[in-house]
């Protein structure tokens, strides 16, 4: 059998541990998400297996046609330096060089070699005598270059190094461009999404603002032609537009804003009542009956009022969204879940929330409603209760919707 060229001086326990090595970095790549982690890890491995003093990932920016020090690995000279300060152009330097002709190079002693940077060794305080610098090349792109320096206990670096080092350069090549495939592939998702949810809510927003237009200019002409009657039919429209737009306004920010809930104790019966006095003109409309059942043992709770209140207002409107024209009903209970637990329910005798939209109802912008609603109720409400440690859920019912939010008595706010 004919042995490779590279494997005739290697040792079989130098064959062994770069096998070994080779099936390491390999799991490597389907293990680590991280690219940093990946490529630090590939160097470390390079480094051990290769017997090297230190090791570098140096990427190619293509916008400045500049290599500069991704990760740099080794126990003496300072390393971060290395990373903040050099930068080379192809060409430049040994790494420069094998970036720009795109083939491996080994320099057993740099002093003899005109190429060699010495400025990398003044700014890092380290002292290069051997480099190898393997080009890490994926779909025929320059993607950087792989290093190793100095050989430990003084010699050069082997043939079989060099191959080994080739085949991790090409890991780390593709794994570099497939983490840039990704990045690109979501900040093109994530443009499309701000540009999907900035025309909805744009629309929203028009909507509103077209009927508090309208009543505004019927109010005016009320006031002009002393028509009393139609200011006062109108303004009950007028204070509705104002109050969606208030609402929506909380929400967003609500939803958009990280934020720590404000806790202190507070009485659920007392949130409950003022959502529902908050609604009452449109429960009067709607002729709808609510009922509002707080259990003897439901003491104050560790919560933040008035994301708690936002929390049940959207509850409750969709509640009344829902219910027929005709013998709506809405029942809200609080009660003890167990020694920690509070447990609110809000039920409606709505038509309910089809199967197949169960699982889609509290994601950001889904609304069934048209240009009624945003979509930003649940997905609030949720995110809210799960800033207090709770949980919003659908229960399953047999006529109409219940949702019922879990909240801790007391929320460890640490
Ligand atoms: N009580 C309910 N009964 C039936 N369907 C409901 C109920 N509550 C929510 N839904 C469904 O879930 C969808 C999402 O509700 P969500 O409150 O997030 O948005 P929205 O009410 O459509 O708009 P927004 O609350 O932003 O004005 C609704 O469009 C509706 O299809
Ligand atoms: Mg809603």
């Amino acid at each position: 059998m004919q042995t490779l060229p590279w494997l005739e001086h290697a040792s079989p326990a130098d064959i062994n541990r770069a096998v070994e090595a080779l099936y390491h970095v390999h799991g490597l790549m389907t293990a680590l998400t991280d690219l940093d982690t990946l490529l630090e890890r590939i160097s470390d491995e390079g480094r051990s297996v290769a017997r090297a003093e230190a090791a570098s990932v140096i990427l190619y920016d293509e916008a400045t046609d500049e290599l500069y020090f991704r990760v740099a690995l080794g126990d003496s000279g300072d390393q971060e330096t290395l990373k903040r300060e050099v930068r080379l152009k192809p060409g430049q330097g040994i790494a420069g060089a094998a970036a720009r002709d795109r083939v491996t190079i080994h320099v057993p002693d740099v002093e003899q070699d005109p190429r060699f940077y010495r400025d990398a060794d003044t700014m890092s305080q380290f002292h290069t005598r051997n480099i190898l610098a393997v080009p890490m090349i994926e779909r025929n792109q320059l993607v950087g270059v792989l290093e190793l320096v100095n050989k430990m206990d003084g010699g050069a670096f082997s043939s079989l190094d060099q191959h080994v080092m080739e085949m991790f350069g090409a890991v780390a090549a593709s794994a570099v461009v497939n983490a840039r495939l990704i990045e690109e592939q979501m900040e093109t998702t994530r443009l499309v999404a701000i540009g999907q949810a900035i025309a909805g809510l744009t629309h929203h927003i028009k909507n509103i603002l077209t009927g508090l237009n309208s009543s505004v200019e019927l109010i005016e002409m009320g006031l002009e032609k002393g028509n009393d009657s139609l200011v006062a039919n109108t303004w009950p429209v007028l204070r509705r537009s104002t109050h969606r737009i208030s609402n929506f306004v909380q929400d967003l920010l609500l939803y958009a804003k990280p934020r720590k809930p404000i806790i202190e104790p507070c009485q659920p019966q007392r949130i409950i009542v003022d959502a529902c006095e908050t609604m009452r003109d449109l429960f009067n409309q709607k002729h709808v009956a609510v009922e509002i059942d707080v259990a003897d043992d439901v003491d104050a709770l560790h919560a933040d009022p008035d994301a708690l209140y936002r929390c049940l207002m959207n509850l409750v409107t969709n509640a009344a969204d829902a219910v027929p024209d005709k013998g709506g009903r809405i029942a809200i209970t609080a009660r003890r879940a167990d020694e920690q637990h509070v447990e609110i329910t809000v039920a409606d005798n709505g038509p309910g929330v089809p199967p197949e939209m169960r699982d889609h109802i509290f994601e950001i912008f889904f609304s069934t409603k048209g240009a009624r609603g945003t979509g930003l109720g649940l997905a609030c409400a949720r995110k809210v209760v799960e800033e207090h440690g709770g949980a919003l859920t659908l229960l399953d019912a047999d006529r109409g919707a219940c949702f019922r939010m879990t909240l801790p008595l007391h929320k460890n706010t640490s």
